[in-house]
């Protein structure tokens, strides 16, 4: 099998090293990338135009590992049009149009795959579309971004500032720069709605995700949950419900009992519940080249190996995020306290919050 990389940054090396070095019958064909400095040892495979990619007829598929919502968009279609498979790591572009690039991929009668998308090195997508014809999945939560759980978990565990936590981040490479697509929750967000789309066979838009912030915690709101002996994780979730949709990202003070208190530093994790199969746990490492790399070589086997697959979306539900009512803990100017049952709306009518973290069932007495 042929093919093209697109991208030889962080994930894009790691595939060309993985493909080098362990499978001798996937050939990388062309490699694409604008900066000369990641290519210099491979500049025999440099192709000298995209156009040359997609008119290459020996090459099966093409890998998007270039990132971003525009380029990476055009190449995709482009090499969707052209019979190409397309394996992506881009989960900022698969969220935001999986509807139209699913189906632009089942008209051309090729794959899409995005394994590496959702969790790095967790093998948890190809899984669950099998796991949703044998046990109607009705509930998913996890910790689906790294890089925020090692900074909570560098506050939590090791006592180190916030502010210090996130220079920690930023240094070591898991925050990216000139981003806040981690802190503020649209990372996770894009996580969850792919695998919430592909749990409940439905397609979600992102507008309609509740997203809430780490940008504004602060030393204050975590000193009181710490003297509780509690923590804070930053947790997505979704949830069918009497045929209603819940899906949001959200902190969540935890106590030590919790699942997720064992879920530390680059660490992920996915719970996924069922009608049949009541919780099955994915946990492994989200991030990191060789990690995300290995995902990106999965797709490959899987279309080296597997018929092409035909899904239908064709359920349609009312994304509703305002029927539950949760207690909280509220950080105003003055005051850090517990609220009655509320729901988010009721709580987002406040004024004066600085910080608010859904509080774990059965922790409200210990706050
Ligand atoms: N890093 C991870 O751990 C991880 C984990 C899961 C998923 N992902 C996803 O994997 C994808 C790649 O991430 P990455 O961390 O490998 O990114 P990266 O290190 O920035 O690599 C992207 C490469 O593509 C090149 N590039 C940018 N625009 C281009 C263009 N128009 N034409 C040709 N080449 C271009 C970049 O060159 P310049 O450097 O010159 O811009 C860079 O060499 C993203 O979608 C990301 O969300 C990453």
């Amino acid at each position: 099998m042929k093919v093209a990389i697109l991208g030889l940054g962080v994930v894009g090396r790691g595939v060309y090293d993985i493909l080098a070095n362990d499978f001798k019958d996937i050939t990388v064909k062309y490699i694409f990338d604008k900066d000369d400095n990641k290519t210099k040892d491979v500049k025999h495979l440099l192709a000298e135009s995209y156009e040359q990619i997609i008119n290459d007829r020996e090459v099966e598929v093409v890998i998007e590992l270039i990132g971003g919502k525009n380029v990476a968009y055009d190449f995709i279609v482009k090499a969707i049009k052209n019979h190409k498979n397309v394996v992506t790591a881009n989960k900022a572009l698969i969220s935001e149009r999986f509807k139209e690039l699913n189906e632009l991929a089942k008209k051309y009668n090729v794959k899409l795959l995005y394994e590496a998308s959702v969790a790095g090195a967790v093998i948890l997508i190809d899984p669950l579309k099998k796991i949703r014809e044998i046990n109607q999945i009705n509930k998913i939560e996890g910790i689906l971004n790294g890089s925020t759980n090692y900074i909570l978990s560098k506050v939590f565990l090791e006592g180190v500032e916030l502010k210090e936590a996130i220079s920690n981040a930023y240094k070591l490479g898991y925050l990216e720069t000139g981003s806040d697509d981690d802190m503020n929750g649209l990372d996770s967000l894009r996580k969850v709605n792919i695998l919430s789309m592909l749990s409940y066979k439905t397609f979600l838009k992102e507008e309609d995700i509740l997203r809430i912030s780490l940008l504004s915690l602060n030393e204050k709101f975590i000193n009181y949950v710490k003297d509780k002996g509690c923590f804070i994780k930053y947790i997505a979730q979704s949830e069918v419900r009497n045929n209603r949709l819940s899906i949001k990202v959200e902190p969540l003070v935890i106590g030590s009992q919790s699942i997720f208190a064992n879920i530390n530093y680059e660490e992920n994790i996915v719970n996924i519940f069922g009608k049949y199969h009541l919780k099955q746990s994915f946990v492994g490492q989200g991030a990191g080249r060789y990690p995300t790399a290995s995902a990106v070589i999965y797709d490959l086997l899987t279309i080296k190996s597997i018929a092409n697959e035909c899904f239908e979306f064709n359920k349609i539900y009312q994304v509703n995020n305002n029927d539950e009512r949760y207690h909280f803990l509220i950080q105003t100017f003055d005051k850090i306290y517990k609220s009655k049952l509320m729901t988010y709306g009721e709580l987002q009518r406040k004024k004066d919050i600085i910080f608010f973290s859904r509080i774990e069932e059965g922790l409200y007495e210990k706050l």
